[in-house]
């Protein structure tokens, strides 16, 4: 495998799911800067969407805070870094608006209000949260903001009167709750306030880190978007493939092989992996053989984001100015939704 690949969606059918008048908003915590995971899962599909739907990506830094409240200066740092990724994949802030959701008051303003729609007997099954409030390990001591921020998710969707929502299968119950919000408020408001969403979830399978495990920045088992080409030939070399495939003459086990995984996430020639596949399976193709693909894919893959990263990371203020711009643009957008909210809730009558 050369390095000439160039790197392309390996699947388009996300196109097929939004139309042209769908308004798209996803987010992502700065709590580290992104991975190979976030490509296949959601960036992927945001840069299929660009430029034909409206799109808005929000750095959901205070929804970071909700359980990094100690990790104040982590959490800020990682602001700009999060939009220095999404620049060097190729989002384009003239056709999707990247904004801070800590820069858009309205959205505080929703949640405020979304919270009288909600009962805390609902939010403590929503089954995201309580699988987030064991994989943190809170047990009775939940921030009352970790709890409630399903509802200031409701109130980032919404205040985009967002119509489609590209999530991963965890964030499902997100949906479901947002949209119940949805039909309180136009119920309270007597019309239609605000539209009902549908999730976007990509084809991919959650991809998992280079350990089989799920990925995360604090295991170190991801790939950064920024790698080095040692550092991926480094996090593929170490790789968990099938440990009974001993001799490259053994048959292997493809399911479950992250070598396998991430072919099937980015090689651009998915014929070639399912004769890969076949091969490895009967027995006469070593691990070796297939890593070294996989390491040709990675670096086609990821060598252009990181030159455009580093090549970003030294215009600092243009960073900046993007998340100025986005902001402000976000900015009137929510406040009129947060006019039309107040007035299901006859705030502003007298
Ligand atoms: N909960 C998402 C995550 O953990 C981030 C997020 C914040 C989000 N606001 C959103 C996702 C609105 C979709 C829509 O990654």
């Amino acid at each position: 495998m050369s390095a000439h690949i160039i790197a392309q969606p390996v699947v388009d059918e996300r196109r097929s799911q939004a139309s042209a008048t769908d308004v798209i908003l996803t987010g992502d915590r700065p709590t580290g800067s992104l991975h190979l995971g976030h490509y296949a899962g959601s960036l992927r599909s945001r840069l299929e969407l660009q430029g034909r739907c409206e799109q808005t990506l929000l750095i959901a830094d205070l929804q970071a805070l909700t359980d990094s409240s100690g990790r104040a200066a982590h959490v800020a740092r990682h602001v700009p870094e999060v939009a220095l990724d999404y620049l060097a994949v190729g989002i384009d802030p003239q056709q999707t608006t990247i904004a801070v959701q800590s820069r858009l008051p309205a959205l505080a303003g929703l949640t405020i209000l979304y919270l009288n729609l909600v009962t805390v007997a609902r939010l403590e099954r929503n089954p995201t949260v309580k699988a987030e409030v064991e994989l943190r390990g809170f047990e009775r001591d939940i921030p009352a903001g970790f709890l409630c921020y399903p509802v200031s998710q409701a109130a980032d969707i919404t205040g985009f009167r967002a119509t489609l929502v590209p999530v991963g299968e965890d964030q499902l119950p997100m949906i479901e709750q947002t949209n119940e919000i949805v039909r309180r408020v136009n119920r309270l408001a007597g019309a239609s306030v605000l539209p009902e969403c549908r999730a976007l979830l990509t084809s991919t399978p959650r991809l998992p880190g280079i350990d089989g495990r799920k990925a995360s920045k604090s295991l170190g088992n991801a790939i950064p978007l920024s790698a080095t080409s040692d550092e991926i030939h480094r996090l593929v070399r170490a790789m968990y493939t099938d440990p009974g495939h001993v001799r490259a003459s053994d048959p292997g086990r493809v399911e479950g092989n992250v070598v396998f995984a991430y072919l099937d996430a980015f090689d651009p020639d998915p014929a070639a992996v399912s004769e890969l596949k076949e091969r490895y399976r009967g027995g006469g193709l070593g691990d070796m053989a297939v890593k070294r693909r996989l390491e040709g894919v990675l670096d086609a893959l990821v060598a252009p984001i990181r030159a455009r990263r580093a090549e970003l990371a030294r215009d600092r203020a243009y960073v900046m100015d993007v998340l100025r711009a986005g902001s402000e643009r976000a900015y009137v957008t929510t406040e009129a939704v947060l006019r039309d909210v107040r007035a299901a809730f006859m705030l502003d009558a007298s």
